[in-house]
């Protein structure tokens, strides 16, 4: 988690870091900071700048009022932007850390491992390091290099060696006031240069407004960026030339444009994130076409099993895509949570194809589950919404959402682009495979196209789902229940709701309920259902009767129009109804909104749900 951000050069300004630290706030919001250094000050013993606040979501603004105390021509900066791991998120812990004489500044992403051994024995060679971080280390360990002689550059690359755990670094140096040099391992990192200026950040959308042309830095290089240019070196110390891609996100996409929130515009958003991410794969005579696969037509027909591997949201579509895959695709599918399968000692072989899914491609738990589903032979795929994030580079084949950029914590209109994707995927592997006869295919294709418009529709019921979300907004405990497809949308109701509205919230089986969670069923409890029309809505009104039996109140979500289910419950959130399979891209809508109105009407900052980030970077 935590979200760096440097700049050097002409642009070099605390407005531009602290521009850049908003749209990187997601990764975490405990506290931030900046430093810089002085170009007009004298470079053998000047020190860097500094400004830190703990202030929670307010500490971007805390920053602004006091950015009036920075060098008049800053030459380097760096800033940060923190979701705590090591020591509580106070001022004193906030980024960019110091060295002993004042003059280097770190800002860090990820987790030193080892720098509590690092700590030792620097403390033993006469170090004072103040912060309860595993961050401060670093700048100490730099501090010994350039006291023997090295560049910022080269002292970064003797520190890596040293090194244990997933990081990205950027720092800067008094005495190179042009200079911000950078290390990743794992955790990603951004680079663009122009004319003028270098930047690094996290995350492509702190960069847009410098530069669309953007690199990534590989595991173990070092970066050495000045206004204008970048010297790349590899583990070795031999130079890489980068090679630039160009960004097609705007900046635009990146913003409220007009929203009160984030998620607002985000789940806005869906139904173009779902027609996007259809264009040109799926075709409505059947054809299905997915270029970044890579796997070809054989490959795919060589697969013998599909685990999807993914953490949060992001498990909940390879939840469905087990059920795509086996339905359609009569390939055995698994979904499982990567923190587990990466230290189960999985079987894992060449007939197994991992999908690992993750929005930000950059889920560190997804990294390793990937890598250790490598390292048995399988092959690998990412289904990611970030071109050419880490996951994306290092799988076999890449499945990408294109749902843009999105910022809330919690994530919407990128799960719907992904639990469409999943059924692309499952679709393309039918078809190809041969398990699914062409009108099937055919019928498949038409569901999947009809899914933007029955978005809209959907969208166009929020009101009445908010007067539901209103009505329920003061009650404590929420059970979720589904069956079949219906499962993973109660297991993402739930989680929702968990998150941004901090209310206790349970999903089951709805046939489970039965086996022990029933006996927390009483009055004041309320039990989400999914109770759309499938062959198994019969059971789920039965299991709904014995809630209601034992006093709960039951929301359900419920085809538009289906007076026998309305009468059967005490609220509905009714959708348009779609083909079961497809149908989890459309019944979650309701329960966004419903916790996004439970969250408000609480008083959550939906955007900033407490000890969240988005991008989750330490295991
Ligand atoms: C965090 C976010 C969730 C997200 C999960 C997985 O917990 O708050 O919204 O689903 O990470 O993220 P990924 O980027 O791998 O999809």
């Amino acid at each position: 988690m935590c979200g760096i951000i440097g700049v050097t050069g002409d642009e070099a300004s605390c407005e531009l870091l602290l521009a850049g630290l908003e749209l990187l706030e997601y990764r975490g919001y405990d506290s931030a900071g900046i430093a810089a250094t002085d170009r007009s000050a004298d470079p053998a013993t000047s020190v860097v700048w500094r400004e830190r606040a703990a202030e929670h979501a307010g500490s971007i603004d805390h920053l602004r009022g006091r950015a009036g105390s920075a060098p008049a021509s800053i030459g380097a900066a760096v800033g940060h932007t923190r979701w705590a791991t090591h020591g509580p998120p106070t001022e004193v812990n906030a980024h960019p850390h110091l060295d002993c004489t004042g003059r280097i500044a770190v800002v860090h992403n990820g987790i030193i491992e080892n720098y509590r051994d690092l700590g030792a024995g620097l403390a033993v060679r006469g170090h004072l390091l103040v912060s309860a971080t595993d961050t401060e280390v670093l700048a100490h360990l730099a501090e010994e290099q350039v006291a023997a002689g090295a560049t910022l550059a080269e002292a970064v690359a003797l520190c890596l060696g040293s090194l244990r755990g997933d990081f990205a670094l950027a720092m800067i140096h008094a005495a190179e006031p042009e200079v911000v040099v950078v290390a990743r391992r794992t955790s990603p990192l951004i680079v663009g240069v122009t004319a003028t200026t270098g930047i690094v950040c996290s995350d492509v959308a702190a960069a847009l407004a410098t530069t669309r042309q953007l690199f990534a830095l590989d595991d173990d290089q070092v970066a050495e960026v000045r206004p204008g240019s970048v010297v790349v070196r590899d583990r070795t110390g031999a130079r890489v030339e980068p090679e630039p891609v160009a960004v097609s996100w705007s900046v635009q996409r990146a913003l409220k444009g007009g929203y009160p929130d984030f998620m607002s515009k985000e789940m806005h958003e869906q139904p173009r994130a779902v027609g996007d991410t259809l264009l040109g794969r799926v075709q409505a005579d059947g054809t299905t076409e997915i270029e970044e696969l890579v796997l070809g037509d054989d490959e795919l027909r060589r697969v013998r099993r599909v685990v999807f591997a993914a953490c949060g949201t992001s498990y909940h579509a390879g939840l469905v895509g087990r059920q795509a895959v086996e339905r359609w695709a009569r390939v055995v599918a698994d979904a499982e949570v990567s923190s587990e399968l990466r230290y189960r000692e999985p079987v894992l072989d060449e007939g197994t194809l991992v999908v690992a899914i993750s929005q930000s491609g950059e889920t560190v738990d997804s990294l390793h589950a990937m890598r250790e589903a490598r390292r048995r032979g399988a092959r690998v795929v990412a289904l990611t919404n970030v071109v050419d994030s880490v996951m994306a580079r290092e799988a076999d084949g890449v499945l990408y959402t294109r749902a843009g950029p999105e910022i809330g914590v919690a994530s919407t209109k990128s799960h719907l682009a992904q639990l469409v994707m999943v059924e692309v995927f499952a679709l393309h592997l039918a078809r190809v495979g041969g398990r699914l006869d062409q009108g099937a295919v055919v019928s498949v294709a038409g569901d999947l196209l009809d899914l933007p418009v029955a978005l809209e529709d959907a969208l166009d019921r929020r009101a009445t789902y908010e007067a539901v979300g209103r009505r329920f907004a003061a009650c404590e405990n929420f059970y979720f229940l589904g069956r079949r497809a219906g499962l993973p949308v109660a297991l993402e109701g739930a989680l929702k709701l968990k998150e941004l509205a901090y209310v206790r919230a349970e999903a089951y089986p709805a046939g489970e309920m039965k086996h022990g969670p029933i006996s927390l069923i009483e009055p004041g409890a309320v039990v989400v259902v999914v109770a759309t029309r499938t062959p198994l809505w019969e059971k789920v009104m039965a299991n709904v009767e014995e809630m209601r039996a034992r006093g709960a109140a039951v929301v359900a979500v419920a085809d538009a129009g289906d007076e026998e289910t309305a009468r059967l419950v005490d609220a509905v959130l009714e959708v348009p109804h779609v083909a079961e399979i497809c149908s989890p891209v459309v019944n979650v809508v309701p329960l966004q909104v419903l916790a996004y109105t439970i969250a408000r009407a609480r008083g959550n900052d939906v955007d900033r749900p407490r000890n969240l980030a988005k991008v989750v970077t330490v295991e």
